[in-house]
């Protein structure tokens, strides 16, 4: 990628967050809908032994850039969204989503992590989203990648009035590592399967070879007003 392409999308990236349109532009996928008995539980995943042990300084919603660097993280630019959504599909306020995935060279921002000499310095690694009134959460990050033992995923937490409510994990709809994967099989139901496996899909006309991928998680419960 050029410096000058990178500086575009950058520049485009923040410019949507201002706008707070961020996620409706890239998806497009926000028609309301669903009924509530045709909504799947998004299910549990284990969280792992790499939930960051010391968080990054930076944990804004763009896992590639850290501060105000220049270099951007190695990998395949990922415009990340979804909405949180309750047991009755209604969408949840002031969620707080937090990602973390390892870099493109499989190192985790763990101090156990494997490969960590072949750390990307410049891959937050960690982020976090509050979500407003459409429970819309947006990530620019890096598509997963494998390390060994794992097929491709992002792992989840959502946090509700300060309460853990979800952890778990997304993964790449069609890598053929999850057929041999033992926690992405774990998950018995089929549509379980199905919530928590998205696309990761090329944006058309970008320059610079951005995917799009929507996931939304659906909590077993409704908060109370
Ligand atoms: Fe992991």
């Amino acid at each position: 990628m050029t410096s000058e392409s990178w500086l575009t999308s950058r520049r485009r990236f923040l410019n949507r967050l201002a706008l707070g349109t961020g996620a409706a532009a890239v998806s497009g996928l926000f028609a309301p809908g669903a009924f509530a008995e045709e909504l799947t539980r998004t299910p549990a995943q284990t969280e792992g032994p790499f939930y960051p042990d010391k968080l990054p300084l930076d944990t804004d919603n763009d896992l590639l850039v850290l501060n105000d660097a220049i270099t951007p993280a190695v990998g395949e630019v990922t415009h990340l969204t979804g909405r949180i959504l309750d047991a009755k599909g209604e969408p949840v306020r002031n969620a707080v989503v937090e990602i973390w995935q390892c870099d493109a060279n499989g190192a985790y921002l763990h101090s156990g992590t494997d490969n960590r000499q072949k750390q990307d310095r410049n891959f937050q690694g960690f982020g976090r989203f509050t979500t407003g009134s459409t429970g819309e959460y947006y990530f620019r990050t890096i598509k997963p990648v494998p390390y060994p033992g794992r097929t491709p995923h992002i792992h989840y937490k959502v946090k509700v009035k300060g309460q853990e409510k979800l952890t778990t994990q997304c993964y790449v709809k069609g890598h053929p590592g999850n057929e041999r994967d033992g926690i992405w099989r774990s998950i018995r139901d089929a549509k379980q399967r199905e919530s928590i496996t998205v696309d990761f899909a090329p944006i058309k006309n970008s320059r610079i070879g951005e995917l799009a991928a929507k996931f939304d998680i659906v909590l077993g419960f409704t908060p109370e007003a």
